[in-house]
């Protein structure tokens, strides 16, 4: 078995029971079948690198390279990681009757989402320990940021999505050179196939959260914002949370960083945004409980949110408990208009995850759990290009007067 050199990952740990598996090594889930969790020295790491010697590295994702869990002498696999911008929407904030809000748009990534700084790390892993295969269910985001970075590491890739993926992030997945396969169900159908073919097909499983890895990629977004405002948080976080992977991984670097003393003031509350058509994590909060069921029949089109059975629920329930946050679920109609009109009013153009959580953030205004004075943050996961918009059928006639006051 290939084993690297040391970073400053100690140990890997059993999110459930506590275990230890060593750390440079090929890792799936833990023996009780639960997510592993890098752990880090992170007194040692704190020696290593300061807040300053980060500010004058590139501003990519590879400025945190202390926090991940690549070695020093494996050269990432890359496609151009961007810091994503800080995009303040003060018009929608007014109509909202919101205060403070910011979108950090994630759109700007290489495949054009959020999956991308998951996939690259996780892709430079499973290049340095010799993976050659990898494959994976998705609702298509991940795809294509698996396609692109396995092809970028020279390593094939299967991506298995639901037949109803939006045809642009579809064709993209087959486009970047990926085995592309349509199944006629969810996400969860596509992870069968996925598991169910590890031994014929001798792939590595990379399905949300069976590798440790994608995480620590993610925990980019939480360093990135941190740094972006002055190492201090928002009061609030409002995230669409499909396999919670995001909400994991920000809420593991936020603690990080408390313990290393960098971090200023009060974590954020974090909220995950569901749909009232799939909405378990924010079931099981309402309800209390600690563990998440399976979502019995699933019918939003927000195809990121659509995960009815969530492999990390008690990690992500642990999230919003921790941080005294919460989960809401809103409806598919409210997340078209409010997409039109934040794409309108302030020229972002948002993804329907996004947009769902302009739709929670208007929800929970109302409902008081967000008030006026919060200063609010909004994930865009991913580039408004990729979904669909309404067409656009005007069209003139060259050889006719054009009647200007009717355009
Ligand atoms: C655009 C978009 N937003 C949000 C999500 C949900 O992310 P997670 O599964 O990490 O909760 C996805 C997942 O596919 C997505 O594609």
């Amino acid at each position: 078995m290939t084993a690297l050199s040391p970073s400053f990952v100690t140990h890997l740990e059993c999110s459930e029971t506590g275990e230890h598996h060593p750390a440079g090594i090929l890792h799936g889930l833990s023996q009780a079948g639960a997510p592993l969790l890098a752990h880090y020295d992170l007194e040692a790491l704190a020696k290593a690198v300061t807040k300053e010697d980060i500010a004058k590295r590139p501003p990519d994702m590879w400025r945190y390279r202390e926090f991940l869990p690549i070695p020093p002498d494996i050269e990432p696999v890359s496609l151009g990681e961007n810091m994503t911008p800080l995009i303040a929407v003060p018009k929608t904030a007014a109509r909202l009757g919101a205060g403070e809000v910011v979108v950090k748009d994630e759109g700007r990534l290489p495949t054009g989402s959020f999956k991308g700084r998951g996939m690259a790390v996780a892709v430079t892993m499973a290049k340095a320990l010799g993976i050659k295969r990898m494959a994976i269910p998705t609702a298509g985001n991940a795809g294509s940021g698996l396609a692109a970075y396995a092809s970028r590491a020279g390593i094939e890739s299967f991506v298995f999505t639901p037949s109803d993926t939006p045809e642009v992030t579809a064709s993209e997945i087959a486009f970047h050179g990926a085995h592309a396969w349509m199944v006629d169900g969810l996400v969860g159908d596509c992870a069968k196939v996925v598991a169910d073919g590890v031994d014929e097909m001798g792939w590595f499983d990379l399905t949300t959260l069976k590798e440790p890895y994608r995480v620590e990629g993610k925990k980019t977004m939480g360093l990135e914002m941190a740094e972006q405002y002055g190492w201090t948080l928002p009061d609030v976080i409002f995230f669409p949370t499909g396999g919670g992977v995001c909400l994991i991984a920000m809420w593991k670097v936020f603690k990080e960083l408390k313990e290393i003393g960098w971090l200023e003031g009060p974590l954020p509350r974090m909220v995950a945004v569901q749909s009232t058509g799939c909405g378990p994590i924010v079931k099981a909060f309402d309800e209390g409980k600690r563990d998440v069921e399976t979502w019995p029949d699933v019918t939003t089109n927000i195809h990121g949110v659509r995960v009815p059975n969530p492999l990390g629920g008690r990690l992500v329930l642990d999230v919003l408990y921790d941080s005294n946050g919460f989960g809401t679920a809103v409806d598919d109609d409210a997340v078209v208009s409010a997409r039109a009109q934040v794409c309108a009013e302030e020229g972002l153009h948002l993804c329907p995850e996004g947009a769902a959580c302009v739709v929670a953030l208007e929800q929970e205004i109302k409902s008081g759990r967000v008030s006026a004075g919060d200063r609010v943050l909004v994930f865009n996961s991913a580039s408004g290009l990729k979904s669909p918009m309404p067409p656009m059928n005007n069209r003139l006639d060259k050889g006719k007067a054009v009647d200007y006051k009717a355009l």
